[in-house]
């Protein structure tokens, strides 16, 4: 009798035909389990979340806490299945491989191109047939391909002269739509390559794809250099606004960076910017606005217009871009002065309009832009989350580095605390998935009441501000103490309140309860490495079945690849984003009274 097995956040599903060991099937899935020691039951590294769960075994009991064996939790070194299961596995027990694949789940398309290279061996000019260059092209791409080519770029036309005489008149020449962008020397026919590029607000990530194979060459992500000029995307507008040299200062900052990882890039895979016959660039709104040269200074006043939200087609060159010299960068659709391209791109990534049902994307972030997909419609909004998430405005919050406190556990009887810290490192403070598990597991044994008072009354709470506050101690190194205080909690509420009002109006709004919702999607630095379990427990979420969330990793990312390799993609995202109805929360009537009770947290059972 055939069972499945379902992995969650992974979204991964196996159908198997015979009882076996859980540890097996996901090996054999490619799910990346953590087994320190090679399945003997002696590391618990493999604990994941099982459902239906059997009876713990004695090994069970030994490893794993009282309260995960009553969650469900099991070793998957341990657990046999044989029918219908659902599996969590949390992010302590993914491999490091397992969180990196998750920080790019591929989708399939198929590779159509808006640009192409084509291979050439011309008759060379003579006095009986002095055709000039470009018109002995045209007549050799119609006879040769049926490619009928009406231009060519002036720098192309620069260069063909001499290119096509050195070569011997053996030439490859890149082709968009009708017009030659370049012209190389011999048969370059194989390096048919595209950037995609995904400008964040911290990072920008980079990715060499082969346009005829659609495979991913490279990726490289670097800082954005903008983050000296202002963390979030709310001051970079304000830098940028107050002069023109502030703007093309910024303006430089990124496109050098950029240009600098192109070069790299093609330096590390033996290939050259010449060979990229365009680029795809996505980001917010204020981003790009900036990396165009675009006045930005309206899109931090009220009502947040945009030049344009339109796609738009520009020569690379224009903006600096390194790339084949008559190239185009392709910059996809925004949606609102909030939601830019890069959330199209993540709804692309997500495939949620090709689903049948309904389904939540979410990018967690300073700004949390989430997309609600019901059966008719497509509505997204964008929340001021802040960066609480992200270490900042908490007292002993750092980004995620080695030694940052990435989970936390507490015993709900001894209320003893474990922690876990990135790449085993003394604990320095704690990054954003390490708050989100310290306040979850405050709230599950009852430190934090509904209105996220820290109770006096509990081991590790103690007064400080001359007793006008309380913190608890979550660990201490030496004589460093990393502690969680009533203000840093007051920080996450506002942070999980916003996300949680932006999800209840958009329910509201399409006349949906959270139990309709068929699959949430998680995208984002910080989507991947939360435990959607914990996000569900302090209300952030609403009660879904963990085997409903997906993480995607970086969804933009994989959207703005996808837009580079299908010019069918472009059409369909183009599409999408006329869809797409953008709703304002600050003006949504209930909002205040959502928000009121969004920052509250569930009671503990
Ligand atoms: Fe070590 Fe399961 S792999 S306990």
């Amino acid at each position: 009798m055939e069972f499945t097995v379902k992995f969650s956040p992974i979204g991964k599903r196996v159908t198997e035909k015979r009882p076996r060991l859980l540890l097996d099937i996901a090996r054999e899935a490619g799910v990346g389990l953590r087994s320190v020691c090679g399945g003997e039951g002696r590391c618990g590294k493999c604990k994941v979340m099982v459902r239906p769960a059997g009876r713990p075994t004695i090994i069970e009991r030994q490893l794993l806490t009282e309260d995960e064996i009553s969650e469900g939790y099991r070793l998957a070194c341990r657990t046999t299945v044989g029918k219908d299961t659902e599996v969590y596995v949390p992010p302590s027990s993914m491999t490091e491989e397992q969180k990196l694949q998750i920080a790019g789940r591929e989708i399939k398309v198929k590779p159509f191109p808006p640009v192409g290279k084509f291979f050439l061996e011309l008759p060379q000019a003579t006095l009986t047939d002095p055709k000039s260059d470009f018109q002995r092209i045209r007549k050799e791409m119609l006879g040769k391909y049926g490619v009928q080519i009406e231009k060519i770029d002036f720098k192309a036309l620069n260069v063909l002269g001499p290119t096509l005489r050195e070569a011997d008149w053996a030439i490859t020449v890149a082709v968009s739509g009708r017009e030659i962008i370049g012209v190389q020397p011999g048969n370059k026919t194989k390096q048919s390559l595209g950037m995609a590029i995904d400008l964040g607000t911290s990072k920008i990530a980079l990715y060499l794809v082969n346009l005829q194979t659609g495979e991913t060459i490279n990726i490289q992500g670097v800082l954005n250099p903008q983050i000296a000029y202002g963390e979030d995307v709310l001051s970079r507008i304000h830098y940028a606004g107050k002069s023109t040299d502030n703007l093309e200062k910024l303006k430089g900052e990124v496109g050098k960076a950029i240009n600098r990882t192109i070069r790299k890039i093609c330096r590390e895979n033996r290939v050259v910017p010449e060979d990229i016959l365009e680029a795809v660039l996505v980001g917010n709104t204020a981003m790009q606005h900036i990396f165009l040269g675009f006045p930005a200074k309206q899109l931090g006043l009220a009502p947040f217009v945009m030049v344009t939200n339109d796609a738009l087609e520009i020569k690379a060159r224009e903006i600096g871009l390194e790339i084949c010299a008559g190239g185009y960068l392709y910059l996809p659709p925004a949606i609102a002065g909030f939601v830019g391209s890069d959330h199209l791109a993540m709804l692309i990534a997500s495939e949620v309009e090709t689903k049948e049902g309904n389904f939540m994307a979410i990018d967690i972030g300073t700004n949390t832009e989430i997309a609600l997909k019901t059966r008719e419609r497509v509505v997204s909004c964008s929340c001021a989350s802040g960066p609480a998430f992200e270490g900042a405005h908490i007292r002993n919050g750092m980004r995620a580095g080695p030694g940052a406190i990435e989970r936390v556990n507490i015993d709900s009887r001894s209320l003893k605390v474990s922690i876990a810290t990135i790449d085993d490192k003394p604990a320095l403070g704690i990054c954003g998935s390490g708050i989100l598990d310290a306040v979850s597991e405050m709230v599950r044994v009852g430190i934090l009441n509904s209105s996220g008072k820290i109770d006096s009354g509990f081991k590790g709470v103690r007064k400080i501000k001359g007793g006008k506050s309380l913190e608890f101690l979550l660990a201490k190194e030496g004589r460093r103490e990393i502690t969680i205080t009533q203000q840093d909690i007051s920080e996450i509420q506002l942070a999980k309140g916003a996300i949680r009002t932006g999800i209840e109006i958009l329910l509201e709004e399409t006349g949906l309860k959270a139990r309709d919702i068929d699959g949430v999607f998680l995208a984002g630095a910080f989507g991947t490495y939360i435990d959607p379990l914990k996000a569900v427990r302090i209300g952030m979420f609403p009660e879904i079945d963990m085997g409903r969330f997906t993480q995607l990793g970086n969804a933009a990312g994989i959207g703005a690849k996808a837009i580079l390799i299908s010019k069918k993609l472009r059409v369909r995202a183009n599409q999408l984003a006329k869809k797409v109805e953008y709703l304002e929360l600050a003006t949504y009537p209930k909002f205040f009274e959502h928000f009121s009770k969004g920052i509250r947290f569930p009671i503990a059972k």
